[in-house]
């Protein structure tokens, strides 16, 4: 078995952790994005060379306009206190999604994470927002077509999100089994992996067990 090489996480149980411990769903999402530094480090110190992480889905746009608020707001406090932090461990930030349409100071702060980490390359930290693999694909399909092409195979794939990008490990937290419409073409030979651990609980032992769990298993590509 291969060391995985990628790994996409759908960070799920930000609100229910915050009902749990009586805080405000804002605090769910910030001890989220507490939780989502620890397992970058520990990714990036078991030579994991690129994490993508689902931040917010074209869906979330349907929930109450104080939460789409916080969220969004999260994006400027997370380079306002952690920014620093992730240069200093040698993390490129990328992103993916539908960014042209997010709010205009949310996309300030997406291109000055670009611009401040575009020379690191100790692990490539991709975050999904305004992301949803139908638009991905839709996405992918309009441009071929404006370029006059036929669609193929290769093409497509191309020009989706991560490109020919295949994901090694997909883990989602919180409990359900379901893929959520996140990065369905690059996860066709996934090794998937589910837990019950809400995001803010989930650690970086959990991590590990998952890295280490996925060493024994056999992946065959349809062979
Ligand atoms: C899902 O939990 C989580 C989100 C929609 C937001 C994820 C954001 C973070 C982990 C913070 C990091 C942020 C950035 C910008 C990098 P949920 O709200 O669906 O919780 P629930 O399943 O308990 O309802």
């Amino acid at each position: 078995m291969s060391h995985p090489k990628t790994v996409a996480i759908v960070m799920d149980g930000n609100r229910r952790w915050a009902k749990k411990n009586n805080l405000p769903t804002a605090s769910g999402h910030r001890k989220g994005m507490e939780t989502l530094i620890d397992i970058v480090k520990t990714a990036k110190n078991n030579s994991i060379k690129r994490l993508v992480v689902y931040a917010f889905s074209t869906e979330n746009w349907n929930r109450e306009n104080f939460e789409v608020n916080a969220l969004m707001n999260l994006i400027n406090f997370g380079v306002d206190v952690k920014l620093e932090e992730i240069k200093a461990n040698g993390v490129k930030l990328t992103f993916i999604g539908d960014i042209e349409n997010m709010p205009k100071k949310a996309k300030e702060a997406i291109s000055k994470c670009i611009d401040e980490t575009k020379g690191l390359n100790e692990l490539d930290l991709t975050i999904a927002l305004n992301y949803g693999s139908i638009w991905d694909m839709v996405n992918a399909a309009n441009i071929i077509n404006d370029s006059g092409q036929k669609i193929t195979q290769k093409n497509f794939i191309q020009n989706t999100q991560l490109g020919e990008l295949d994901i090694d490990i997909f883990i989602r937290t919180g409990g359900d089994m379901r893929l959520s419409n996140f990065l369905l073409p690059n996860i066709g030979y996934s090794e998937l992996f589910f837990t019950e651990k809400l995001w803010p609980e989930f650690n970086s032992e959990d991590f590990q067990e998952i890295l280490k769990e996925f060493e024994v298993r056999i992946r065959r590509f349809g062979k």
